[in-house]
């Protein structure tokens, strides 16, 4: 859809963007920002998606059908400041013809990063050792043969449940890190990336996640991940093993999770984020206290230069949207 007005098109943002973002997107657009940060109502959105001819969420927005449905006339994108997507109803945007948006690609190696700090914080009880000398000031007593042991990383085991962009990042850096590498994915890698990593593909997930030794959750939120590592899924891995998710909460079945490590029936976990986001389980909170867990606030991908590549993209999106093209980080319904 062209929008043949020379008025710059009103751009609704949700959430507080870097600072260079947010003044290339006053010099192009009509842009209300959200400087003070606070995260907007349902009733705000609603009040926005009558009025604005582009809006952009983030992942902290709840952009269901019932939003949709009340949106006016004007309102024909999205551009969502965000890589996943399971925020927004997109089905329900196609069916009132309003296009979506993501930012790919670029928070890929971040989270990557992240995934494999995570990786080896559990094990290694980096948060843990870091908490003795912060919280205890002065109480060390020096290092000794038998103190602060934990598990190996080189040599063991890793399973990564979706190949796609970032679980093929996190496999380059566990390579790196001595670890062998089994995937779980809809569709086989291609050979080239296989040979690379010299990875094994588990066409069952349930098979691989009994004989790995670290489970890395990196698929996206879709229906059909949603408690894809269910109970059932959770009590094939082995008692020794860890699981870490940099993804979605909602992949993991997070009561169970909690019930499997209270038990002693899985080791250990690195969550960086949670089924009911911003609230945390007060029981994750003591498994963390007890050095079970190591939880970070959903910052895998938080760094400045990801940021701005983000609101590049969200730039672009908008602007070849304006300009009666198709924008380049189209999220497509799921009939097309
Ligand atoms: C995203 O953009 O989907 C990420 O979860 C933000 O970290």
């Amino acid at each position: 859809m062209v929008m043949t007005t020379k008025k710059k098109p009103k751009v609704y943002i949700t959430r507080k963007l870097p600072d260079a973002v947010e003044t290339r997107m006053r010099e192009l657009f009509d842009a209300e920002l959200n400087i003070d940060d606070t995260p907007r109502t349902q009733p705000e959105l609603v009040a926005a998606m009558k009025t604005a001819d582009v809006l952009v969420p983030t992942v902290t927005d709840r952009i269901d059908a019932a939003l949709i449905e009340q949106a006016g006339p004007q309102l024909k994108l999205i551009a969502s400041f965000s890589n996943g997507f399971d925020h927004i109803d997109i089905d329900a945007a196609a069916r009132r013809g309003i296009t979506v948006t993501n930012t790919p690609n670029v928070l890929t190696e971040d989270t990557a990063d992240m995934n494999m700090a995570l990786i080896l914080a559990v094990p290694r009880r980096l948060a843990e050792g870091a908490r003795i000398l912060t919280d205890k000031p002065g109480e060390w007593a020096g290092w000794s043969p038998t103190w602060m042991l934990g598990h190996r990383i080189w040599g063991k085991r890793v399973g990564i449940v979706g190949m796609g962009r970032i679980g093929t990042a996190v496999a380059r850096r566990a390579k790196a890190f001595g670890l062998s590498i089994h995937y779980h994915n809809r569709h086989r890698v291609n050979p080239v990336t296989e040979d690379e990593l010299e990875a094994t593909y588990w066409d069952s997930l349930d098979q691989m996640l009994a004989r790995v030794d670290i489970v890395s959750v990196n698929c996206p939120s879709t229906p059909a991940t949603f408690h894809l590592l269910s109970a059932r899924r959770l009590a094939l891995m082995q008692p020794t093993s860890y699981i870490v998710n940099t993804a979605r909460g909602g992949v993991i079945d997070e009561v169970a999770l909690i019930k499997c490590l209270r038990e002693g029936r899985i080791a250990g976990a690195g969550l960086d984020v949670f089924e009911n986001e911003p609230a945390v389980d007060p029981k994750l909170v003591k498994l963390a206290n007890e050095g079970k867990v190591v939880l970070l606030p959903h910052m895998s991908s938080a760094t400045i230069e990801g940021r701005i590549d983000m609101g590049d993209k969200v730039i672009i999106n908008i602007r070849t949207f304006i300009d009666g093209h198709r924008p380049p980080n189209r999220v497509l319904p799921s009939r097309v």
